[in-house]
């Protein structure tokens, strides 16, 4: 078993191309890349850390659990399972359109926190929010998002040195 899952979604879109980045930078021999689809919450515990990757659709679409969304069914069965991540450290990364949404720039990324808080893990690897267009987001604390931001609608071109400097600060700082 590899030391650290990359867990993400949705598929097919700019999250998955930038899961697929983050773990060829990371090194495909030592991280498992996972749909949240494939995975269950006790899969997790076979990481010793994780990486997860969300995109910001809109908040309503979030907020009914029986919607379908995988992310809000997959927090369910981590409710019921009372799946311990206990001190195990989490990164996060967050898919979004700053100049569409400059008041919700990758906002999901605080929520998805917030619910793996609640389980106990520890959220590593933010991000300064200078260089971006954004006015506010939820994922924003004292100059810095909770997580790694990405948007592939307005600054493409950043995101590979951003990952490179991102999985630099975690190998060195955070993960083991
Ligand atoms: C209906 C809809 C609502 C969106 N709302 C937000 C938002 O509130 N904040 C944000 O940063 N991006 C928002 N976006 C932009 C997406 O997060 C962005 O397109 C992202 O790259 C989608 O990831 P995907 O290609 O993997 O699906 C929204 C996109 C759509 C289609």
């Amino acid at each position: 078993m590899k030391t650290l899952g990359i867990v993400y979604w949705p598929k097919k879109g700019s999250v998955e191309l930038n899961a697929k980045r983050i773990h060829k930078e990371w090194g495909e021999e030592t991280a498992d890349l996972i749909s949240l689809r494939d995975i269950e919450p006790e899969g997790l515990l076979n990481y010793s850390c994780l990486i997860f990757g969300c995109s910001t659709v809109g908040a309503d679409s979030w907020r009914d659990a029986y919607t379908g969304n995988p992310w809000n069914m997959f927090f369910l069965r981590m409710n019921r399972a009372k799946t311990d991540l206990k001190d195990r450290k989490v990164a996060l990364f967050g898919l979004g359109d700053q100049v569409l949404y400059p008041e919700h720039y990758v906002d999901e990324m605080a929520r998805i926190s917030n619910e793996l808080k609640a389980h106990g893990a520890v959220i590593v690897g933010r991000w300064p929010a200078d260089g971006y267009e954004h006015t506010d987001s939820k994922a924003l604390k004292d100059g810095y998002f909770l997580g790694l931001a990405l948007d592939e609608h307005n600054q493409a071109d950043k995101s590979m040195e951003r990952i490179h400097a991102w999985i630099n600060d975690l190998k060195k700082n955070h993960f083991f």
